[in-house]
């Protein structure tokens, strides 16, 4: 998840677990393109020719040992690229596993993330950015982080946060169409991470926090404004066990800064950078580490759909101000 609506914990133990647990890049795409076969059986060498191999390997393991003592980066999905579905799978975390095993039908077959560019078109997209401005415009966070969740009606304001739903300006903000907007691409998500963990689509739903978010380069006031420290989401928020962002606006264009960095234990960060209509989908236990780098300039926009496997957490699609405020009053 990015905006962090309670302080954040760091738990080492997690980290260290995590580090063992070691990566395994799976691109998809390029799977089927491999062909063991065409290598052929191994050449067998003489003796010299084996010795200055060996101290050539040597050599090359030094210089990647070296230049990669401080970490590496790799970009998971660029914003340049259209990507169908990519995805890298990582063995779940002990916690996670352990957690799941009492919701049956909802254990992913695989732990990981995945990127799809195809999934919710620009006009859905910009259908979805335009809610979130109507909606932020009636308040908006003095620091660098400004959430609203059309579900409980949280918006951040000031340093604090308002009912949307309780605010007079609120009323006629919202259409029909938006409520339809919103259902639609938050279904196509649900059974897409469905889809590609292994699960059934009607033993997710939909969770708390579930939210648009706006960042910029504000200086932090308050801890929700910083979103840029590494977390789980599953140790953030209890109920998340499979995180989803949808991006509204493009990482180069609209914004700088703001990449979504994945912290693994290879020592090495994999970033995922903003495209509009893209999503990015991962299972939300100590597998999957992560922060959003700080916005250096401009505003950038996402939608973040988090769902859970214990149906106690459920939380149902918003409706429109009337008949919210119809329900509230009972
Ligand atoms: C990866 O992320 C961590 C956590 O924020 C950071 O300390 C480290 O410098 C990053 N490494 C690279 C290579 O960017």
């Amino acid at each position: 998840m990015e905006a962090s609506g309670r302080q954040i914990k760091r738990r080492s133990a997690n980290r260290s677990k995590l580090k063992s647990a070691g990566t395994i890049l799976e691109e998809k795409e390029n799977e089927a393109k491999e062909n063991k076969s065409k290598y052929g059986p191994m050449p067998t060498f003489q003796y010299q020719r084996v010795f200055t191999r060996g101290i050539l390997i040597v050599g090359v393991l030094t210089v990647v040992y070296f230049g990669t003592k401080d970490g590496r980066e790799f970009a998971l999905a660029k914003q340049k690229e259209v990507i169908h579905h990519r995805a890298q799978d990582i063995m779940c975390s002990d916690d996670y596993r352990a957690e799941l095993e009492a919701f049956y039908g909802c254990i992913p077959k695989r732990c990981g993330r995945v990127v799809s560019d195809k999934l919710v078109s620009g006009t859905e997209a910009d259908a979805l950015l335009s809610i979130a401005k109507r909606g932020m415009a009636l308040g908006g966070s003095e620091g660098g982080a400004t959430i609203l969740d059309l579900h409980s009606g949280a918006l951040s304001h000031g340093r604090n946060f308002v009912n949307i739903y309780h605010l007079n300006g609120a009323k006629d903000v919202f259409k029909k169409t938006d409520i339809t907007f919103y259902k639609v691409v938050k279904t196509k998500i649900q059974n897409a991470v469905a889809h590609h963990f292994g699960v059934q689509p009607h033993l997710l739903y939909l969770t708390h926090p579930t939210f648009f978010s706006r960042l910029n380069a504000a200086p932090a006031l308050t801890a929700h404004d910083e979103y840029w420290h590494p977390h789980v989401d599953k140790e953030t928020y209890d109920s998340f066990h499979y995180t989803s962002l949808l991006y509204l606006t493009d990482y180069g264009h609209d914004f700088h800064g703001g990449r979504f960095i994945f912290v693994d234990g290879d020592n090495t960060n994999r970033t995922v950078e903003p495209r509009k209509g893209r999503v990015s989908m991962f299972t939300s236990g100590s597998e999957n580490l992560h922060y959003v780098e700080k916005v250096s300039s401009g505003t950038r926009y996402a939608l973040t759909v988090s769902f859970t496997c214990d149906q106690k957490h459920a939380i149902d699609d918003p409706m429109l101000l009337s008949s919210v405020s119809k329900e509230q009053k009972q």
